[in-house]
């Protein structure tokens, strides 16, 4: 579909946002106002599969995505409801199109195209590493470009350059293990259920100082890589050598999230000395934990940078910022033919300029 075939092209109407690239299916609305606040979402609806996928001790990409199919039009209609609108108010719409899992991102994107199509007006698809990395848009006083941001997910652990939005370069990437990935595999040697990462950070708070120690990967020589596979094996051992207490089990979590932080808070501090920013955007699932939150606001303080968080329902995959990214280049005249086309891997850098 090129631009002379929409029959309503898109002039600041309500957004339609799609999530569905792993276990959850978010749906937004938003109407792209840049001074309004919350940038104007308007709603937004969200089921998680985490009880899916727990017996299985992590997700089953084709229970996701037969999942997103049951969820994600009643959550339209939800969504949709909670506005006080039709489709037939929607402007545009957005589905997140890559890096996630084929069979689940190809729901929102079959669903979000047949929509469009239907209506006559745009859509696009989302990065979702875009849609994370613009998530703390969503809140009060949001940050403007030049940034650094910290995307820690369960699949990416990323400090990338922002010096407008859609132009994106990678500072440091990860090597191995995802910070999320690395919560959630050590929560699980530990014994704990399916996803262990905010498990593993409420058993930390439990856990006494100083009674274990492990190392800041990658934190003596310079660079902004990650790795995190090694740390994990740190505390298998810790774990396999000790008494295997509930105590020890908190003490080893504490000490696991303080090494992740320290190390996130190093690597954060090298790359905006490298890029001369000042401001810093955390995002992504990991960017809810509470210990990487006031540890990077008190590094900010005492440094002299400022740090932007979506709020916590934000920072875990959710359709609004999903909604909010498409919106942006659905303002700027963006879109893409009529074609179902998803990316399980798909490059941050390669996107276009908003
Ligand atoms: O961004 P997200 O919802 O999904 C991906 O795009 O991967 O991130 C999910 C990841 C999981 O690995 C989860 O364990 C982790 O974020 N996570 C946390 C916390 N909440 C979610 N990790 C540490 N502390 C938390 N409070
Ligand atoms: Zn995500």
């Amino acid at each position: 579909m090129d631009n002379k075939q929409l029959s309503k092209p898109f002039v600041g109407k309500p957004v339609l946002g799609i999530e569905s690239s792993c276990d959850e299916t978010g749906v937004a609305l938003l109407r792209w106002d840049p001074d309004a606040p919350g940038r104007g979402l308007l709603a937004h609806t969200l089921y998680s599969q985490i009880k899916l996928h727990a017996d299985y001790g992590g997700v089953v990409p084709e229970l996701a995505s037969r999942d997103h199919v049951r969820k994600l039009l009643p959550l339209i209609r939800e969504a949709l409801a909670e506005a006080g609108l039709t489709v037939q108010d929607l402007g545009g719409v957005a589905y997140t199109a890559g890096p996630g899992l084929v069979g689940a991102l190809l729901v929102g994107a079959s669903a979000g195209r047949a929509l469009a199509w239907a209506l006559g007006v745009p859509a696009i698809g989302v990065h979702h590493m875009e849609g994370h990395l613009l998530a703390p848009l969503l809140e009060e006083d949001p940050p403007e470009p030049p940034f650094v941001a910290l995307l820690v997910s369960g699949g990416h652990s990323m400090l990338v350059e922002v010096k407008a939005i859609g132009e994106y370069r990678i500072l440091g990437d990860t090597l191995d293990d995802a910070a999320g990935e690395a919560f959630d595999k050590t929560a699980k040697l530990m014994g704990l259920p399916y996803p262990g990462g905010p498990a593993l950070a409420r058993l930390a708070e439990q856990g006494q100082p100083g009674a274990f120690h492990f190392s800041r990967p990658m934190t003596n020589r310079p660079g902004l890589d990650f790795s995190f596979s090694g740390l994990k094996t740190q505390v298998l051992l810790a774990w396999q050598k000790s008494d295997q207490s509930d105590q020890t089990r908190a003490d080893i979590a504490r000490a696991f999230q303080e090494a992740i932080v320290d190390t996130l808070i190093i690597k954060c501090r090298r790359a905006l000395e490298a890029s001369g920013a000042t401001r810093l955007v955390i995002a992504g699932g990991v960017g809810a934990n509470r210990h990487l939150r006031s540890e990077l606001a008190a590094a900010g303080e005492k440094d002299g940078f400022k740090v932007y968080f979506p709020r916590l329902l934000f920072c875990t995959d959710n359709g609004a910022m999903i909604a909010l990214a498409g919106a942006i280049r659905l303002a700027s005249g963006q879109h893409q033919d009529a074609s179902i086309e998803v990316r399980p891997r798909w490059d941050l850098e390669t996107l276009p300029p908003a």
